[in-house]
């Protein structure tokens, strides 16, 4: 059926854009009533004819094209739940505030579906209390996650959770007794979560972005590698991809990496890699991590190294100059065969994309102590094996880490991943160092090699950076014979040199 009487709908989506429209036919496959409204004729329209064909298949829920927000609240049962997907920022509160005046009451759960960054959330969750109950889910999946089950990370309200829980549970991706994705319409554990009050599910959905950015620009490191100094062309590339898709590296975006370096361009019949133009563009997730991972002081500094790769890209005219003025030796191959350099940059990219995890995980951790939130890391790994841009195979290892040990203080320390570690460090060392001889950066790989060096590292050299604080601002330093609470200044000039204790 596809047309509904007053007050038959379960959920409302407002904005029928490719998310919100995705979600909302989702829905309806699951049985699910739904109410559609967009600002945008265009976009009611074109949900509503894909609606009604869905409408029209067995055990789907009907579909009732609002044309204004009273009309919105009419069709719902109550509580009402309504679902937000439109852009991230002012507007998310402007939309709400015309449901307030179009009569939503108190009762009723409005669920922000977008990017937003994690303090508006918490903001908004203030701001509404008493006059709606705020929730938040954040979606990762793209357009085809949506549709089909993407990863959803929920938080807020914990009342509205309970009853939004069935409906989420049923929309999103799930995997199999082994961690394994499962079919739309198949029986499994449901990659969707509750993960803690409001500001929580946003906060983790961010970190994700982070790991996306910098997990993106890892494979892209080595795709330019392969190109440029092993002269290998995008197809042959494409098949190391899928090659190593089979294995430990499995995930999405190896998945469509090697699908895309495979792929020729429509227009030319060229490589599709080779006509698309070399500059990044971002909307700010990745941005929101590293700002944060700098702001907390727990080191994410790949995933900063990552948005520093997307600007860098987008500095082209520069960087065309750059490449005829900026002459330094390099060596144009490295010494190894084809085949050895490859498996190389196979435990490489292993070895970063764990490094990476490692950061994303410490830095999640650092801010649920800050916030009080108690995020449980195995099921953050959990809801991400599945329906996020994320996948991949070892979100399973990093699943049952965290399982073994709640409190593990860092995820390279989990016993799997140290021997992992052990036996491909080799790899990673030597793409780091091809990286500077042949001249071809490698940002994201060099700064987890970094990471992983500088935690092994039971002295680093911030014994003399702290002298060097105190030499020219009086800074002061604690000293490895006394009590780290004890603060202590040299007087620097030579002729009176001696020790206070501040
Ligand atoms: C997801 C994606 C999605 C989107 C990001 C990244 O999890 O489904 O992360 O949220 O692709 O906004 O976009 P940018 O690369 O443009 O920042």
């Amino acid at each position: 059926m596809s047309s509904l009487n007053l007050s038959q709908s379960n959920i409302a989506m407002i904005g029928l854009g490719v998310m919100g429209k995705s979600l909302a036919l989702n829905l309806l496959d699951q049985g699910f009533n739904v109410t559609g409204f967009d600002i945008s004729e265009a976009h009611r329209e074109r949900a509503d004819s894909e609606a009604k064909e869905l409408a029209q298949q067995a055990n789907k829920g009907g579909f009732v094209k609002a044309a204004d927000l009273k009309q919105v609240l009419d069709s719902l049962v109550k509580p009402r739940v309504i679902a937000l997907s439109v852009p991230a920022g002012n507007i998310v509160e402007a939309v709400i505030d015309d449901l307030l005046a179009a009569g939503l009451e108190s009762d009723d759960i409005v669920i922000d579906t977008g990017n937003s960054l994690w303090t508006d959330t918490e903001a908004r969750d203030q701001k509404y209390h008493g006059k709606l109950r705020f929730f938040s889910t954040a979606v990762s999946g793209g357009e085809v996650g949506a549709r089909t089950g993407p990863a959803l990370m929920a938080s807020g309200d914990k009342d509205a959770w309970n009853y939004v829980q069935p409906m989420w549970e049923a929309i999103s991706a799930k995997v199999d007794e082994n961690g394994l994705p499962v079919g739309q319409f198949d029986k499994g554990e449901p990659c969707a979560a509750y993960l803690g009050p409001a500001g929580a599910g946003h906060y983790v959905k961010m970190v994700h972005n982070g790991i996306e950015y910098a997990d993106m620009q890892l494979i892209c490191e080595v795709y330019h590698f392969m190109y440029d100094v092993l002269d290998m062309s995008a197809q042959e590339i494409g098949g190391v991809f899928a090659k190593w898709n089979r294995g430990v590296l499995n995930s999405y975006l190896m998945e469509i990496s090697a699908d895309i370096l495979q792929t020729p361009d429509p227009v030319t019949q060229k490589p599709f890699v080779e006509i698309v133009l070399d500059k990044a563009g971002q909307k700010g997730t990745g941005l929101w991590t590293a700002v944060n991972s700098l702001q907390e002081g727990a080191p994410a500094p790949t995933i900063a190294q990552a948005v520093f790769a997307r600007a860098q890209s987008g500095q082209k005219s520069i960087r065309v100059n750059g490449s005829k003025l900026l002459k330094t030796h390099v060596q144009p191959q490295c010494g190894l065969s084809k085949e050895e350099t490859i498996a190389e940059l196979h435990d490489a990219l292993y070895c970063a994309k764990l490094s990476v995890y490692a950061q994303g995980f410490d830095l999640m951790n650092a801010t649920s102590i800050k916030e009080g939130w108690d995020l449980d890391f195995a099921h953050i790994a959990k809801i991400w094996r599945a329906g996020c841009i994320i996948r991949a195979i070892f979100l399973q290892d990093i699943t049952n880490a965290y399982q073994s040990d709640a409190n593990l203080e860092n995820l390279l320390f989990a016993d799997r991943f140290v021997e992992e570690v052990h036996n491909r460090s080799f790899g990673w060392r030597a793409a780091v160092a091809n990286s500077a001889l042949t001249g071809i950066p490698m940002p994201a790989i060099s700064s987890s090699l970094s990471y992983f060096d500088a935690l092994r590292c039971e002295t680093l050299p911030a014994n003399l950076l702290q002298a060097q604080r105190d030499y020219f601002g009086a800074h002061t330093y604690s000293r490895l014979d006394e009590p780290e609470s004890s603060k202590f200044h040299i007087t620097w000039s030579e002729a009176e040199r001696k020790q206070l204790i501040l």
